[in-house]
């Protein structure tokens, strides 16, 4: 069986991976408690992060996006309580400290206007040189949404329709300065050619934008678009929309499932089979031998689920404290008093039937012997994300996934803040690059050109006479056209 054959839909492998690192903020794979772990929103922190990851030649610095702490049994959730500055700003300092990585910031598309938010990306993108992108996510909740204006107005089903008005509109935005706008001389007698600047209409059942531009476009023509969400709706969106998906699927058969199911949306979304990229979240517990990286992951599971972690995880099932119970000991015999759990700690709480499910844990940690701590660590350990082993041995398994093309590289969560990108940069990427699978220079200065990413081409809206398009012109041919989405 050919490589190509091995996905389907004319998709061909190529061959090479990238890194971004997800600095996460809030979490439990952070082990903070650690002697070398550093502040999660002091600026030096992300500092360092980026610039180890740019002597890795990273491809993406990304940053996640959470607008209200998470919490626990109605307070904020102290374990988690780090907090997450907004993406935007923090890679607006990081711009000035990096010359080369490209800067991701997950914005929703729920609680920002668009043209604000095309706006705020092209300003990322002019002053960072053309590097920046933008994680879209679709955050649904009424709990986040009570900290905004529109409160948590959005129906979970109308999500990705809003998703898919609100970055057309962006998009439009950033169409709106034609490739020579400004004026390449000084002495030119305008600073940009008439006509070459238009404006963007757009009406449709969530927007009516009537828009005046406001910046030109960047080095990279406009931010690359990463896709987060993984339902059917979201798998769609991220195939009509995006250049990257940042996937939840980084174990080799189910990102080769992954890999196969987005091409073939891709495909039918009237795209190449290569145009959206796939970069799966992951961890990498390394060291010089196999031996040891397995004894660090067991030291490492041990800190990021400590004995306080373990109650704190089953009271949020429980919706009551557990103080009493022993860590050590078996699951509690009482009841939980909650029906379903709340996403108020993190979306992977969202909606679980706790009586059932204490049930169902009680009778699993007693057929595996298992203790509170040992049946969470069980529970919460992404085992499918974690990569441990030697140097030499994960430098193999990932080139295996470039050589196939499950992925087109791996947004990589460090354990440890600020250091934890160290043993990648000075041993993995090392062996990756002997192996041909990982850059050895950056392609050239942004985002799109590290990726490969083709610029876009801008729709074309002049009138058929080949006069100036009035803005009246344009407003029509819009709306046409969004109506035909
Ligand atoms: C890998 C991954 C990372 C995500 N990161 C964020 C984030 O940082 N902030 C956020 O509000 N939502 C985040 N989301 C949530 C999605 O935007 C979306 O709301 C959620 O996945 C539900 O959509 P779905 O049903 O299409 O999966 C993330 C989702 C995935 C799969």
């Amino acid at each position: 069986m050919s490589e190509n054959s091995e996905i389907g839909n004319g998709f061909v492998p190529s061959g090479q991976l990238q890194f971004g690192v997800f600095f996460q903020g809030v979490n439990s794979g952070t082990v903070w408690k650690a002697a070398e772990s550093g502040s999660q929103t002091d600026f030096d922190s992300f500092r360092h992060l980026a610039q180890t990851a740019e002597r890795g030649l990273f491809a993406a610095f990304f940053l996640g996006e959470g607008l209200r702490l998470r919490e626990h049994l109605g307070r904020p959730h102290a374990l988690d309580v780090a907090g997450r500055p907004d993406a935007q700003t923090m890679l607006a300092a990081l711009a000035a400290v990096t010359n080369k990585i490209g800067l991701v910031a997950t914005q929703n598309t729920t609680y920002n206007d668009p043209a604000h938010l095309a706006h705020r990306f092209s300003s990322l993108d002019l002053l960072s040189g053309g590097r920046a992108a933008w994680n879209v996510v679709t955050t649904d909740n009424a709990w986040t949404g009570e900290n905004f204006r529109r409160g948590g107005y959005l129906d979970h089903t109308d999500r990705y329709r809003h998703a898919e008005a609100f970055v057309e509109t962006a998009k439009r935005i950033w169409d709106s300065w034609a490739q020579d706008a400004i004026a390449e001389s000084e002495t030119a007698a305008a600073w940009s050619a008439p006509g070459s600047i238009r404006e963007v209409s757009h009406a449709g059942q969530h927007y009516t934008v009537e828009y005046a531009p406001g910046l030109p476009r960047s080095a990279q023509y406009r931010p690359v678009l990463f896709q987060a969400g993984d339902s059917p709706e979201g798998r769609d969106f991220a195939a009509r929309q995006a250049d990257v998906i940042f996937s939840a699927h980084p174990a080799y058969a189910p990102a080769l499932d992954f890999r196969r199911d987005i091409v073939a949306r891709t495909v039918k979304a009237g795209r190449g089979p290569n145009d959206v990229q796939i970069m799966p979240a992951s961890e990498f517990i390394l060291a010089a031998t196999a031996q040891e990286a397995v004894d660090k992951k067991a030291w490492v599971r041990s800190q990021q689920i400590g004995p306080q972690q373990a109650i704190a995880y089953l009271e949020q099932f429980w919706g009551r404290e557990l103080s009493e119970y022993d860590p050590d000991g078996p699951l509690p015999e009482i009841d939980p008093v909650v029906v379903e759990t709340s996403e108020t700690r993190g979306s992977g709480f969202h909606g679980a039937k706790a009586r059932q499910l204490a049930d169902q844990w009680r009778a699993e940690s007693k057929d595996k012997g298992q203790s509170i701590r040992a049946f969470v660590s069980g529970k919460t350990s992404r085992v499918d994300a974690t990569f441990t082993g030697s140097y030499t041995d994960i430098a193999d398994t990932l080139a295996r996934y470039a050589k196939s093309g499950a992925v087109d590289g791996f947004n990589i969560s460090p354990w440890l803040v600020p250091t934890g990108l160290d043993d990648i940069v000075n041993h993995l990427v090392p062996e990756l690059q002997a192996r041909g699978v990982y850059p050895t220079e950056y392609a050239g200065t942004t985002l799109r050109e590290h990726l490969g990413l083709p610029v876009p081409v801008r729709p074309e809206v002049q009138s058929e006479q080949g006069g100036e398009t009035t803005a009246a012109e344009v407003s029509l041919q819009l709306a046409v056209a969004a109506q035909q989405l």
